[in-house]
């Protein structure tokens, strides 16, 4: 009966190993990047590659249309000063109701959406797939390896297998992380397609993990607050545990005397 138990519970919690197999496990290797952990922090430079990478490549048909032009020079983001995103957001158009055209965007609107239908908007897009390769979207296999969204996209970038076939009118791309092993979305990344100032690895694999750091900001805005916050609460709360521990001990002192005399 116990036994059977513990059995079942392991089928529930997606640890059965048929399951495992089962799952269309694609391939994607960890990455250490700088926000990992509890006082893991974004890495300023490599957020503004990332962001030169989305615009030169992947803003051509992902949109970004949960993040506004102003957040880019926000603490724990790619901080860029007032005058360059003022500078970023002026390249480009946006429709604006009021007058009923298009004008030159400015920092407070919001990056553009997806311009081609099948390409999914790509602000939560880190998060959306954190976990994506557990069993049935358990969240295991990041435990026992430790990745995330970040990870899976940077894997997406680089696991193309140079092989296409057609299918019902489109065209598909091998790729080893993509489940399924076949994707629609063409090639974007190739070496030494972007130009970093100042110079940086523009190889395909550095921009792969630059552009996937730059998605994980977009999806967690505020990671470094939230981190800086917990680290605060478990002082404060190891203070407060010390101070309850003192007072407990020199209020019930008396009482301990009296027993012992
Ligand atoms: C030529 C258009 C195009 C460009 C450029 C492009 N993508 Fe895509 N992307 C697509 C399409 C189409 C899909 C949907 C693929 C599918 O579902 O098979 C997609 C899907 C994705 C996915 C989702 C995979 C999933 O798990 O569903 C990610 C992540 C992604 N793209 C990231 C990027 C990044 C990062 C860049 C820039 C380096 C980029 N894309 C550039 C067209 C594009």
């Amino acid at each position: 009966m116990f036994k059977k138990t513990i059995l079942s519970a392991l089928v529930v919690l997606g640890l059965g190993t048929s399951q495992i197999v089962a799952a269309p496990v694609g391939e994607v290797e960890d990455i250490n990047f700088s926000f990992e952990g509890p006082f893991g922090t974004f890495d300023e430079p490599q957020l503004q590659r990332g962001l030169q990478v989305f615009t030169e490549s992947c803003a051509a048909c992902h949109g970004l249309n949960l993040v506004a032009y102003r957040n880019l020079g926000d603490y724990g983001g790619p901080r860029l000063s007032p005058e360059q995103v003022k500078a970023y957001a002026a390249q480009f158009e946006v429709f604006d109701i009021e007058i009923d055209d298009y004008r030159p965007a400015i920092p407070p609107d919001m990056f553009a959406g997806s311009t081609m239908e099948n390409a999914p908007d790509l602000s939560l897009m880190a998060k959306a797939r954190k976990a994506f390769s557990g069993p049935n979207g358990l969240v295991i296999i990041p435990l026992v390896k430790g990745f995330g969204g970040a990870e899976y996209i940077a894997a997406v970038l680089k696991g193309y297998t140079g092989e296409e076939k057609e299918e019902a009118g489109s065209i598909l791309y091998g790729n080893t992380a993509f489940p399924g092993g076949w994707i629609a979305m063409a090639p974007p990344l190739f070496d030494e397609m972007v130009e970093f100032e100042p110079a940086s690895d523009n190889s395909t694999a550095a921009m792969a993990k630059d552009v996937a750091a730059f998605l994980m900001w977009t999806a967690e805005p505020k990671m470094m607050e939230r981190k800086k916050a917990g680290l605060v609460a478990v002082l404060f709360l190891t203070f407060l545990a010390v101070m309850l521990y003192l007072t407990n001990k020199k209020i019930w002192a008396k009482a301990k005397r009296k027993d012992h005399a």
